[in-house]
C-alpha cells in the first residue's frame, strides 16, 4: 500500500516544482537555475524583426500574440529555467490614465504628475487596472500554454510590475535614471501627497499581479530600478513599506507564490533590514532578491541566502566582451556561490541590445553544464 502513495507523492512533485520554484523555497538542487532580465529585446534579431512590425511599443506589450512568441523567443534559443512575461512596468501608468510614450532612443516619456489634483485624479482610475490591461492577463495565459505545447514544462513562468518608488520617478522626472529629483522634492515638500501616490501605485500593483497569477505566473518579480537613488531617510517610506505592503497584497490572496525583489543598488545594510522585516520569523513576505553588480554578491550569499534566495548578479557589460571572458565570469560567480542551495544565476541588470548571442550561450552552457 505504501508504495503507490510515495510515487504519486513524487509525481506530484515533479509536475509542480521545477528548478526555480525549488531554488527559491531553498531546497538543494543539481545546479542553480539561470534566466535573465530582459531576456526577450532588442539583443535577439527574431525579437527586432516582429517588433519591428509594431512600432508602438504598449500596442506591442498589449498583443497577447506578439506578447507571447517574443516571450517564448528565448527559451527557444536557450532553453532558460524561467520565462519572464514580455510586458513593461509603464502599463500601471498608462492603465492609470496618464499619456505613456516610447521615443526612440530617449527612452520612456510619460504625462508628468504636477499636484496634488493630479494623485487624486489617479485613485479615481484604480479600477481601469484590471480592465485595460486584460491584453497583459490574456498573454500571461497564452504564454504558459504557448511554454506546455513546446515542451517548456519544467520552465517557470514569472509575471512582474515596477516598484511604486521606480514607476512613480517616471511620473515625475524626465529621466529617472538620471535624476529622481521632483519625486524626492515631493517626498520632503509634502509627505501625504507622496504617501498618497505611493498607496495608489501599491494598490494597483497589487491588483496587476494577482491578475498575472491567476492567469498563469508562477512568480513575481518586483523591479525596483532607481531604488539607488532614495536617500537613506526615505528608504522606509520610499522603498520597504511599498515593497513588503505589495508582498502582503499578493501573499494573502496567493500564499504559496514566490515573490522575488530587486531593490537595485540599496546598501547591505538596507537589503538585511528588507530580510529582518519582511522575511525572518513568523511571516515570509517574500522569497528571493535580487542583487545588482554593484552590489556585493559574495556578503549577499553569506547574510541573505540564508532566509530568501538570492539572484544576480553577471555584470551585463561581461557579455559585451565576448564568449571566453564570459564563461571565466560566469564560472567565477558559480565558484563563489559553491553549490549552497537558494541561488539563481541572473545578470545585475537587462541585457543591452548590443550583446553578442554568443555571450548569452556561452553564460547559459556554463551554468547549466555545472552540477553541484
Ligand atoms: O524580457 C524581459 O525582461 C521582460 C520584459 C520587460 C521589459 N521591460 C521589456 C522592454 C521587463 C521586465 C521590463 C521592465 C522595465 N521597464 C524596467 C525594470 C527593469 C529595468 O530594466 O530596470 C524599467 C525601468 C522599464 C522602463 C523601460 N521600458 C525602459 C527604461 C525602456 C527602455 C527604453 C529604450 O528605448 O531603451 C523600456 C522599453 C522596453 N521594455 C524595451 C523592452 C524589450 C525596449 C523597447 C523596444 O523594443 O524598443
Amino acid at each position: 500500500m505504501e508504495k503507490p502513495i510515495l510515487l504519486s507523492i513524487q509525481f506530484c512533485y515533479n509536475q509542480f516544482m521545477t528548478l526555480l520554484l525549488d531554488t527559491l523555497a531553498l531546497k538543494p538542487t543539481n545546479r542553480a537555475p539561470i534566466w535573465m532580465m530582459r531576456q526577450a529585446g532588442r539583443y535577439l534579431p527574431e525579437y527586432r524583426e516582429l517588433r519591428a512590425q509594431t512600432p508602438n511599443f504598449l500596442e506591442f506589450c498589449y498583443s497577447p500574440n506578439k506578447a507571447c512568441e517574443v516571450t517564448l523567443q528565448p527559451l527557444r534559443r536557450f532553453n532558460f529555467d524561467a520565462a519572464i512575461l514580455f510586458a513593461d512596468i509603464l502599463t500601471i501608468p498608462d492603465a492609470l490614465g496618464l499619456d505613456v510614450q516610447f521615443v526612440k532612443g530617449d527612452g520612456p516619456k510619460l504625462e508628468k504628475i504636477k499636484s496634488v489634483a493630479d494623485i487624486d485624479r489617479l485613485k479615481t482610475k484604480i479600477p481601469s487596472v484590471a480592465t485595460t490591461l486584460k491584453p497583459v492577463f490574456e498573454a500571461v495565459t497564452k504564454i504558459r500554454a504557448g511554454m506546455n505545447a513546446e515542451n517548456f514544462t519544467d520552465t517557470t513562468l514569472i509575471g512582474f510590475c515596477g516598484a511604486p518608488w521606480t514607476v512613480a520617478a517616471y511620473m515625475l522626472d524626465d529621466k529617472p535614471s538620471k535624476d529622481t529629483a521632483n519625486l524626492r522634492k515631493l517626498a520632503y515638500a509634502d509627505p501625504a501627497a507622496f504617501n498618497d501616490l505611493m498607496s495608489v501605485l501599491v494598490v494597483s500593483s497589487i491588483a496587476y499581479l494577482n491578475a498575472q497569477i491567476e492567469a498563469g505566473a508562477e512568480v513575481v518579480q518586483i523591479f525596483d530600478s532607481w531604488a539607488n537613488s532614495v536617500p537613506t531617510d526615505l528608504f522606509e517610506k520610499a522603498v520597504q513599506e511599498p515593497l513588503l505592503a505589495i508582498c502582503a497584497g499578493v501573499k494573502v490572496a496567493h500564499p504559496n507564490v514566490p515573490i522575488i525583489l530587486f531593490p537595485k543598488g540599496v546598501s547591505d545594510r538596507h537589503l538585511a533590514q528588507l530580510v529582518k522585516v519582511g522575511a525572518k520569523g513568523g511571516q515570509k513576505l517574500f522569497d528571493g532578491m535580487g542583487i545588482s553588480h554593484t552590489q556585493d554578491l559574495a556578503w549577499a550569499a553569506d547574510h541573505i541566502m540564508p532566509h530568501v534566495a538570492i539572484q544576480g548578479n553577471l555584470d551585463p557589460a561581461v557579455l559585451l566582451a565576448g564568449p571566453e571572458v564570459t564563461k571565466r565570469e560566469t564560472q567565477k560567480i558559480l565558484d563563489m556561490i559553491n553549490g549552497r542551495p537558494g541561488f539563481i544565476f541572473n545578470l545585475g541588470h537587462g541585457i543591452t541590445p548590443p550583446t553578442p548571442i554568443e555571450s548569452v550561450a556561452a553564460m547559459v552552457n556554463t551554468v547549466q553544464n555545472s552540477s553541484k
